[in-house]
């Protein structure tokens, strides 16, 4: 696989990513001609630079972790396409699907979705070198290395102990440790300290942010916490059903979003408005049904501001000041 075709090239850029999926068959549906498909993503482009740190942002069921599995190559889109250092993912077999896998990794929001509890802690630490045949001379030397990166104790500190004897924090520091064995580019952190207490989520992030600054790492974090989002990302895509309706740099999209969308999310965040016409909005019901693909606004049955040409004509996600774009026709 081609690397650092240049400094310019983004690390990450999705181009009208789409994934679809069809809908469980059931008995009664068996003379229906057309079920509906989930559009989980639809039409999204993004591009993440390299060591640079983008918060996704949205409710339950808007296409998040979708979007951070097609970018992993974990499941495959049903449209668009992903470069990654300038190479198309979806060509990638072999070494240089393997290489791909080191570059660019996944941290899990449950520990224990991620480590093997018959697993002891060494062991779990070791299994990505040893799944993608990276020298085993190395081993010990990657692994302690990344536990210092985490900032827990030498390997040995661990010995004999299995993931169910860790507090949630070690855990969770473990998990990262384990993506960064591999030493990657990309990390995809979805919802990496919603499991933790609130007393131990600081803790764990300060880690996150520092282990990303000083490795230049670049990381899509994932969540609906929007002071999480404050808190590590330099750039925020806001999500809905999808569809990215908003993006900013973070600072900016949470003083002065201008979506109705996100003005609506913000209630939850306590930060100064620069433009107090753009208060918080109310949201109204529940988010509506990814199923089928409505024309029009996919926000506009919740949105309070909905004018009539909401119902028939998609908007676009447009440029409307350097780095900020929304969807939306009254913007
Ligand atoms: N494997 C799948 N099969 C069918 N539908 C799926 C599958 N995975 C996700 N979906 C649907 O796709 C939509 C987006 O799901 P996704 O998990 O990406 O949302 P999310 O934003 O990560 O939500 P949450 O905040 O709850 O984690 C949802 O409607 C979900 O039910
Ligand atoms: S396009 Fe219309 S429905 Fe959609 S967010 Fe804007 S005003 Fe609301
Ligand atoms: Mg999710």
């Amino acid at each position: 696989m081609a690397t650092g075709l240049s400094a310019t090239t983004p690390l990450v850029e999705a181009r009208g990513l789409t994934k679809r999926f069809a809908p469980p068959a059931r008995l009664t549906d068996m003379f229906r001609k057309e079920r509906p498909h989930t559009h989980a993503v639809n039409k999204v482009d993004l591009t993440i630079s390299r060591g640079e740190s983008i918060g996704l942002l949205g409710e339950s069921g808007c296409g998040k972790t979708t979007t951070g599995r097609l970018l992993l190559k974990l499941i495959e889109p049903s449209a668009g396409d992903i470069l990654f250092d300038g190479t198309a993912v979806a060509g990638l077999a072999g070494p240089s699907l393997i290489d791909f896998r080191k570059r660019a990794q996944l941290v899990f929001q449950n520990p224990f979705d991620a480590l093997n509890p018959r697993f002891t802690i060494e062991r779990a630490l070791a299994e990505p070198l040893v799944n993608t045949g990276v020298e085993r001379a190395t081993h010990r030397d990657r692994v302690e290395k990344a536990l210092s990166q985490v900032r827990l104790p030498p390997l040995a500190r661990f010995e004999g102990l299995f993931p169910h004897q860790l507090s949630g924090g070690q855990l969770q520091r473990i998990v990262l440790a384990r993506a960064l064995v591999l030493e990657p580019d990309f990390i995809v952190a979805d919802e990496p300290v919603s499991m933790l207490d609130v007393s131990v989520r600081a803790g764990v992030l300060n880690v996150m942010r520092e282990v990303r600054a000083s490795l230049g790492l670049a990381a899509l974090y994932i969540s609906h916490d929007l002071a999480l989002v404050r808190y590590v990302c330099s750039r925020t895509l806001v999500m809905y059903l999808g569809r990215i309706v908003e993006e900013g740099p973070t600072e900016d999209l949470l003083k002065s979003p201008l979506h109705p969308y996100t003005r609506a999310l913000m209630k939850a965040v306590p930060v100064p408005r620069v433009d107090q016409s753009r208060d918080p909005l109310p949201i109204i019901g529940n988010v509506s049904d990814a199923r089928g693909q409505p024309k029009g606004c996919s926000f506009r049955d919740r949105c309070p501001l909905a004018i009539a040409r909401c119902a028939d004509d998609e908007p676009a996600l447009r440029s409307v000041a350097p780095g900020r774009r929304v969807a939306c026709h009254l913007v």
